[in-house]
């Protein structure tokens, strides 16, 4: 594995609410495709797709879609005569995900924008979906209702999100663990319980058939990766000493070839009247 572009500062987690104000160029780029890079990842992300209903002919649009690799497989699935919109709050991610286009994903297109004020008509896409991006949004019921809004009657809506509180790792002392944890979470997404709210926003949303059509669990068993994607080191920082133990233990544990952890996601789907 190469070496990762630096992490946003000593302390801190990015904000993915704000990419451009919060870390070096290349962190989030770096970031995003190593999680793509895992099995599961990839896994649930072609059950979205198949659950949005993406075939010939579609017309989707994917919020928050990163370094837009999402919104290229779908591209590769609408072909000419459908189309495919990657919106990201992020300039530099939507720059990125424009170096990425192909022959084969030309029914792609990428803008930048913000999913509370979303600059579509009405009704113009037969699906919206949005990976990972709701625990970082303020207002997720005005989100909810523009990705509504902009899709068809009979239309699909699909959100992902994992739930932080189901973050779990074998470490020393379950008071402790949760502690670190779980403020964690709390203080680097704006909503680590986006998982388990999917539904209730859904079904206020007056969606139809609305479902929770995937769960599925993220295992890791190293400590490097884990500490990548969830900042196990400034979680434990933020405890001013009081967790050096732990992360002592988890990196022995890692060297014995004994660290576990796991994370839930949900997929929740429903259909626009
Ligand atoms: C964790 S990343 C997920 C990216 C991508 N969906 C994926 O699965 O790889 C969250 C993304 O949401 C974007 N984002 C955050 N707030 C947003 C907003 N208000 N409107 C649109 N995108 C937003 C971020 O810029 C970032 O690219």
């Amino acid at each position: 594995m190469t070496a990762s572009p630096a992490h946003p500062a000593e302390n801190q987690s990015p904000d993915w609410s704000d990419i451009e104000g919060s870390a070096a160029p290349g962190y989030f780029v770096d970031y995003l495709d190593r999680v793509t890079a895992q099995s599961e990842m990839r896994r649930y992300k072609q059950r979205t797709y198949r659950l949005l209903g993406v075939g010939p002919g579609s017309r989707i649009l994917d919020i928050g879609c990163g370094t837009g690799d999402d919104a290229l497989a779908m591209a590769a699935m609408v072909g000419d005569g459908g189309r495919v919109v990657g919106l990201d709050h992020s300039q530099s991610l939507i720059d990125e995900a424009r170096t990425r286009v192909t022959a084969e994903t030309a029914a792609v297109e990428f803008t930048a924008g913000d999913v509370h004020r979303l600059d579509f008509p009405d009704g113009g896409f037969d699906g919206c979906r949005a990976d990972r991006v709701f625990m970082h949004l303020r207002d997720r019921e005005r989100a909810l209702a523009e990705m509504i809004r902009v899709t068809r009657p009979g239309g699909r809506v699909l959100v992902r999100e994992p739930d932080w509180d189901t973050l779990i790792i074998d470490g020393p002392g379950r008071d402790l663990t949760r502690r670190v944890i779980q403020g964690h979470f709390d203080r680097v997404v704006l909503n680590g319980w986006a998982g388990r709210e999917l539904y209730r926003l859904f079904r206020r949303a007056g969606l139809e058939r609305v479902e929770i059509a995937d769960t599925s669990t993220l295992v890791l068993t190293d400590f490097a990766t884990a500490n990548q994607f969830y900042g196990l080191e400034a979680a434990a920082r933020a405890l001013n000493g009081e967790a050096d133990g732990w992360l002592d233990h988890l990196r022995q544990a890692d060297a014995d070839g004994l660290f576990f952890s796991a994370v839930t996601g949900f997929t929740a789907v429903g259909h626009k009247r």
